[in-house]
C-alpha cells in the first residue's frame, strides 16, 4: 500500500552540489531525507557519510547526519520518494549544442518521482528550468493528487551550506497556494525573505538573478579595459561605484570573468530562451561575448609580454578550478586560457590546491604539479587565474628568483604588485592603476605594462 505523503521526509532527486548541499541541509534542519543518487559511487560515498565533492563543511555534516540516520543515500526512486511529502528534483540541465537548457534528466526524475510517489507529494524542481517548465509539468502530469512547485535555489558554491543555513531569500512558484506554503516551511527562519509568486516567475527570478551577475561582472571588465586605455584603476572605479546602494561592491571584480556550473548555461539559456519568444535579449549577448574576450586579453597579455611569441615559452599557471574553494571546473576560465596558451606554441605548467585531479583529463597536453614553487620554476611567465588566497601569500621575491623570466600576469587583480616588482619582478594586470610602483624592467613602465586594446590572438 502506497504510504501517505509525511512533509518529515523529504526526498531529493540528484546528489549534485545542489542537491546534497540541499539534502544535507534538511536533515541537519531535523527532517528525515532520503537522496536518490544513480552514480554508484557518488551514493557509496554519501552512504559512507562522505561528500564526493569539495565543499567546506560539507563532508563534516555528511558524517553527522548519515551517522544519525537523518540522510540515506538510496539507488532507486520507489525507495527514495515512498511517503515523502515533498520530492525535490535536483538534477542538471546542461546545456545543449544551441545553448538551450537540456531538460531530459528532469523530465525522467519527475517521470520516475511521479510514479512512485505518495498521494499529496508536492514535486519542487530545484533544477534551473525555463520559463514555463513548471507549468508545462503540471499540464503533463499524469496524476492530479501531486503538485508541482518551482523552488530555485541561489548557492555559491564554495559557501553552499552557509547560504543554505542562512538564505539571502525563499522563492518558491505555483499556483497551489498550500504547496507553496509545505516548500516554503523547508528552508530559511522568521527573518528571511519570503517570496511567493507563479511558477514562471520564479523560473525567471532565477535566470535573472544568475544573468544579471553575469552582465554586471562583464560591465566592470568593459570598465577595466577602458581603465587601461585612460590610466584609470578599475579598483577605485569599483570602490567608487560600489559605494552607491543602489549598485553595491559585489559582483564588481574584474578580471577573467565569469565561470562554474551556472553563469556560462543560465546566461546562454536565458538569451537563448528569449529568443524562442522572438526576443533578442542584446545585453546578455554582449556579456557572453565580454566574457569570452577576457580570457583573450588575459593570454594577449602574456603573448605580448613574452614579445609577440609564445613558441616554446614556458608558462606557469596559478589556480585551475573556476573560482577558490571548490574542485569545480566547470566553465572554469583556466581551461579557455591554458588551450590557448598551448595553441600559441606555450609550454603550460599549472598548479591548484584542489582541482588537478578534476583538471587532468580536461588538460591532457599540460603537466599538473602541486607545488606552486614547482609550478613557477624555470617559468618565463606566471599567469594566476584563481584567486586562491595561498597565492597572493607566496613568498613572491622566491617566485621571481625561480622563474627564467620576470613576467606576472594578474588575471583576478588579487596579488601585491608590490611584492611582485619589489622581487624584480614585471607586474600586469586586469585594468589596476600600478602607477607609484618601484621601477621595473626595462621595456617596463613604470606604469607597468599597459597593453590598452589588445590585438586579435593569432589563433587559428
Ligand atoms: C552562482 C550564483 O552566485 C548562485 O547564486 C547560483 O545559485 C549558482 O551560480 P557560483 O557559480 O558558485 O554561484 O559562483 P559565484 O560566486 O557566483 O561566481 C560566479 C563566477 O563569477 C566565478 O567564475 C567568479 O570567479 C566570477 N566573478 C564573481 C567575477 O569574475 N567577479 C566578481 O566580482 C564575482
Amino acid at each position: 500500500m502506497t504510504p501517505e505523503a509525511d512533509d518529515r521526509v523529504v526526498c531529493v532527486i540528484g546528489a549534485g552540489y545542489v542537491g546534497l548541499v540541499t539534502a544535507a541541509g534538511l536533515a541537519e534542519r531535523g527532517r528525515e531525507v532520503r537522496v536518490v543518487e544513480v552514480d554508484p559511487e557518488r551514493r557509496a560515498a554519501v552512504a559512507a557519510g562522505r561528500s564526493p565533492i569539495h565543499e567546506p563543511g560539507l563532508d563534516g555534516l555528511l558524517g553527522v547526519v548519515v551517522g544519525s540516520g537523518r540522510l540515506r543515500a538510496v539507488e532507486t526512486m520507489s525507495e527514495g520518494v515512498a511517503g515523502a511529502g515533498v520530492v525535490i528534483v535536483a538534477v542538471g540541465t546542461p546545456p545543449t549544442p544551441e545553448g538551450a537548457a537540456d531538460l531530459s534528466q528532469v523530465l525522467q526524475a519527475v517521470d520516475e518521482a511521479v510514479h512512485h510517489a505518495a498521494p499529496g507529494a508536492v514535486v519542487a524542481i530545484k533544477s534551473t528550468v525555463p520559463p514555463g517548465t513548471t507549468r508545462a509539468l503540471t499540464r503533463d502530469s499524469r496524476r492530479d493528487d501531486i503538485t508541482f512547485v518551482m523552488f530555485p535555489e541561489f548557492l555559491r558554491e564554495g559557501s553552499a551550506l552557509e547560504d543554505l543555513r542562512n538564505p539571502s531569500r525563499v522563492v518558491v512558484g505555483g499556483e497551489d497556494g498550500a504547496a507553496v506554503q509545505r516548500v516554503v516551511a523547508l528552508l530559511g527562519g522568521p527573518d528571511t525573505p519570503r517570496l511567493l509568486c507563479d511558477s514562471v516567475s520564479a523560473e525567471l527570478i532565477k535566470y535573472g538573478s544568475n544573468a544579471f551577475l553575469a552582465t554586471k561582472i562583464s560591465f566592470i571588465n568593459e570598465m577595466a579595459q577602458l581603465c587601461e586605455l585612460t590610466g584609470a584603476d578599475i579598483e577605485k572605479v569599483a570602490d567608487g561605484m560600489g559605494l552607491d546602494p543602489r549598485i553595491g561592491r559585489s559582483f564588481l571584480s574584474a578580471g577573467l570573468g565569469w565561470g562554474g556550473s551556472c553563469f556560462p548555461k543560465d546566461v546562454r539559456a536565458l538569451e537563448t530562451s528569449a529568443g524562442y519568444h522572438g526576443q533578442s535579449f542584446w545585453l546578455l549577448k554582449a556579456a557572453i561575448e565580454v566574457n569570452s574576450q577576457q580570457r583573450r586579453r588575459f593570454t594577449a597579455k602574456l603573448l605580448h609580454g613574452l614579445g609577440g611569441s609564445l613558441e616554446g615559452r614556458r608558462v606557469a599557471i596559478l589556480g585551475l578550478a573556476f573560482k577558490p574553494l571548490t574542485d569545480d571546473m566547470r566553465q572554469a576560465p583556466a581551461l579557455e586560457v591554458v588551450r590557448q596558451l598551448e595553441d600559441l606554441g606555450a609550454v603550460v605548467v599549472a598548479t591548484d590546491p584542489v582541482a588537478l585531479d578534476r583538471a587532468r583529463p580536461l588538460l591532457p597536453r599540460t603537466t599538473l604539479v602541486a607545488d606552486p614553487y614547482e609550478a613557477v620554476t624555470g617559468a618565463d611567465a606566471v599567469g594566476l587565474v584563481t584567486e586562491w588566497p595561498a597565492y597572493r601569500e607566496l613568498d613572491w621575491g622566491r617566485v621571481i628568483g625561480l622563474m627564467g623570466g620576470r613576467l606576472v600576469v594578474d588575471g583576478r587583480n588579487c596579488l601585491d604588485g608590490r611584492a611582485i616588482t619589489g622581487g624584480g619582478g614585471i607586474y600586469v594586470s586586469m585594468g589596476r592603476r600600478t602607477r607609484g610602483l618601484p621601477p621595473q624592467a626595462p621595456g617596463a613602465t613604470a606604469e607597468g605594462i599597459s597593453f590598452g586594446a589588445v590585438p586579435p590572438l593569432p589563433l587559428g
